[in-house]
């Protein structure tokens, strides 16, 4: 993997949106797969600045989103779906056509999620997927014990992650305790290009096992994205506090932008 190492969350979302803006220029169409959650919103935020300064077009763009919960509605204001049109969408040229995201309201879950699999096929695939990592090590919403080669479908929630993102609904209790996620082999087969990014102090002991050679066997998700020839993490100076000597040998260390 190659690493990426920066001092402030700023520097971190610069260097991801030099990421983005890189594989959109370098495609006539590009296809970007999507997170949510604290991390990437400075991301957003560069690439809502470089659209207004007519640096990027998201025209040509289609997207995938990660995950969403199970029963909310995109109107919702807990929803992947709000959160992404709040961040990203309403602020750029998308065509709301070349949007995906799972429908967590969907009547047929099981049909939704392979509806779900079927168009990120049908697209060619992902050029560039942005990816954050949950304290318990998750990817997507794909929660430890979830193997390598999953695909998309409904999974249960543990309970540090409701805990971690009760602070987006009015109380704990009006949490769903289900999604949809992009299953981990999903995320692997179809993204030529993988970019994690990781900040603050209570990311460290994930990003440290994520990267740790022995971690390939589905307790922790992200240690899955060892199987990827193409992962890129940035991540600031709190969240690689624990690297080892040996992941720094083992990896491709870098300090600062692209
Ligand atoms: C959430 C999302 C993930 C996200 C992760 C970390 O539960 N499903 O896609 O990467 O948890 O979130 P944060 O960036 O807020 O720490």
């Amino acid at each position: 993997m190659e690493i990426t190492l920066v001092s402030t969350y700023q520097k971190l979302s610069e260097v991801a949106a030099d990421y983005v803006q890189e594989t959109m220029k370098s495609r006539a169409h590009c296809v970007l797969g999507l997170a949510t959650g604290e991390t990437p919103v400075g991301l957003y935020a560069q690439l809502v600045r470089r659209y207004r300064r007519r640096e990027i077009s998201f025209k040509n763009t289609t997207t995938f989103n990660l995950d969403e919960y199970v029963g909310l509605r995109p109107a919702d204001e807990s929803s992947y779906h709000y959160y992404m049109h709040r961040h990203l969408f309403r602020h750029v040229d998308m065509d709301v056509n070349k949007i995906h995201i799972p429908l967590g309201a969907a009547a047929d879950l099981e049909g939704e999620c392979r509806r779900y699999e079927y168009a990120i096929e049908d697209s060619g695939g992902i050029d560039l997927q942005i990816l954050g990592i949950g304290r318990n090590g998750h990817i997507g919403f794909n929660e430890p014990g979830s193997t390598c080669t999953g695909r998309t479908r409904v999974v249960q929630l543990e309970a540090s992650t409701l805990e971690a993102n009760a602070q987006y609904f009015p109380s704990v209790q009006d949490m769903p305790h289900e999604a949809i996620s992009m299953g981990i082999g999903t995320v692997l087969e179809q993204s030529r290009h993988i970019l994690l990014l990781a900040s603050g102090a209570a990311k460290a002991a994930a990003v440290e096992k994520m990267l740790s050679a022995d971690e390939t066997t589905g307790k922790l998700p992200a240690s899955c994205l060892q199987l990827h020839p193409n992962v890129t993490c940035v991540l600031d100076y709190d969240a690689a506090a624990n690297l080892s000597d040996s992941v720094v040998r083992e990896n491709r260390v870098l300090e600062g932008g692209v």
